[in-house]
């Protein structure tokens, strides 16, 4: 059985309808790929996924349980981590702070995992008294992952973890989500940086027009003419 399985989905915002019939499956542990130009309707399938988009049609199976049209605030009990693509830490909060929001469902806050994610990322290691605003954009972008981290989900929704960064720090942030990965949590993430994206990735889904347009292998779309020439600049 999938992890998160996605079936003829439609979803927008209020009555504007963004995504048409939309299938999206994420097997357990995998680590799954969404391309696709602006507009697409990459980061509608997060937020729908999350509850943040409209609902409006299909399902959306998390665990075997119908996830869809859930509020956020009980899809975070699901244990789905989840980072947006832009505005993904609280500016004038220290570090620290932040990662313990991440956790803010809990309980209490896992130290433990609060410790693995400064392990993780040594360079929020280095300033848990800084403010979030105050980071680069690559810090900011780990702060944002070690958030989601601390509620130790079983999937991760990644939209656009290498926006804006500079080239050298696009291949760490790629490489920190393979090892996310490779420590057992499953990874669904939208990318602009399509190549990079589906060199790395299980598998991989073509958006456009708020439709899915191809899946297959990441190696396989990436060899393939017709995505190749419509979707990634020949
Ligand atoms: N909050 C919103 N209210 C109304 N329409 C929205 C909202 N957010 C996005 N849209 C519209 O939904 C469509 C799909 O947007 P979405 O953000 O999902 O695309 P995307 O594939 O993530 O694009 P990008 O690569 O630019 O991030 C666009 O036409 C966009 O204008
Ligand atoms: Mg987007």
């Amino acid at each position: 059985m999938s992890l998160l399985e996605v079936v003829d989905l439609d979803a927008g915002y209020g009555d504007l309808q963004v995504l048409s019939g939309v299938d999206i499956r994420v097997d357990d542990g995998e680590y799954v790929t969404i391309v696709g130009p602006n507009g697409a309707g990459k980061s509608t399938v997060m937020k729908a996924i999350v509850g943040i988009a409209t609902w409006q049609g299909g399902s959306i199976e998390y665990r075997g349980t119908d996830i869809a049209g859930m509020a956020p605030e009980e899809v975070v009990h699901e244990r789905i981590g989840y980072v947006p693509q832009s505005d993904n830490v609280f500016p004038t909060l220290t570090v620290e702070e932040n990662l313990r929001l991440g956790a803010y469902v809990l309980d209490e806050v896992p130290e433990d995992r609060k410790r693995d994610v400064y392990d993780r990322f040594p360079a929020l290691a280095d300033r848990p008294n800084e403010n979030a605003g105050s980071l680069s954009g690559g810090q900011q972008q780990m702060l944002a992952m070690g958030c989601a981290l601390m509620l130790d989900p079983d999937v991760l929704l990644l939209d656009e973890p290498s926006a804006g960064l500079a080239p050298d720090l696009v291949d760490e942030m790629f490489d920190r989500v393979d090892e996310i990965n490779d420590a057992g949590t499953t990874v669904l993430m939208v990318e602009q940086n399509a190549k990079e994206a589906l060199r790395r990735c299980d598998r991989g889904y073509v958006l456009a027009n708020g439709q899915n347009r191809y899946e297959d292998d990441g190696d396989a779309l990436l060899g393939d003419e017709e995505v190749r020439r419509e979707f990634l600049g020949g």
